[in-house]
């Protein structure tokens, strides 16, 4: 059996996977910090506060945080992935993936029926493949985190091509794509 890519037996029956309470955070800040996003603890607390079902993890031994997954409401309904991450010595062992399909379960139970996600730049766009998001759109963005350019996309391979022709043209920090997955 591939140990890199199919989680052993051992390892799945030590990983839990729940709805963060408030004792989580500094925790939770931890892994954002390092994969994701630096957020204030006053700004995490409060997003917390407003979409508390939306903020998932996965634990080792009952304990040990090791992997997030968190979201928010929008104004349409739907809901944004907002980050997703998986301590580095336990990539690639379909923890994310199942991680993944926990937060898609909590959003399945607020009764709403749309998640999306603009994927950072490489990898992570196989890892929302792999899990059934559909590319949408792909966005160009400044180094200040400004909007250069959207564009709606066929599908994942003419989403590759428009966005070589936006990086010659406009020279983003990044050109993103925008996924979703509704049922
Ligand atoms: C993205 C992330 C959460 C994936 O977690 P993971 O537990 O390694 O994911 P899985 O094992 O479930 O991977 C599922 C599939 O995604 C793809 N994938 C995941 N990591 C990959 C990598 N490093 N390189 C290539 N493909 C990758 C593969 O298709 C993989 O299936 P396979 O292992 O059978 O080939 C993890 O890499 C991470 O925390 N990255 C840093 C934070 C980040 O980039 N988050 C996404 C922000 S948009």
């Amino acid at each position: 059996m591939d140990s890199k890519s199919t989680i052993q037996p051992a390892t799945r029956s030590l990983v839990e996977f729940k709805v963060l309470s408030s004792n989580d955070l500094e925790a939770f800040r931890a892994i954002q910090s390092e994969y994701l996003d630096q957020w204030s603890m006053d700004f995490l607390k409060e997003q917390f506060t407003k979409f508390p079902n939306l903020y998932v993890g996965v634990f080792v031994r009952s304990k040990k945080l090791v992997g997030i997954a968190y979201g928010s409401v929008n104004e349409d309904d739907s809901i944004t992935l907002q980050g997703i991450a998986v301590k580095y010595s336990l990539w690639r062992k379909g923890i994310g993936s199942r991680l993944l399909s926990f937060f898609e379960e909590q959003v399945r139970k607020t009764g709403r029926h749309r998640i999306s996600l603009g994927s950072g730049e490489g990898f992570a766009e196989q890892f929302y493949l792999k899990n059934g998001y559909t590319p949408l759109e792909i966005k160009a963005k400044s180094e200040d985190g400004r909007v250069l350019a959207t564009e709606r996309i066929r599908d994942y391979s003419d989403g590759v091509i428009r966005r070589e022709h936006l990086r010659q043209e406009l020279k983003p920090k990044e050109v993103i794509f925008i996924m979703e997955k509704h049922w």
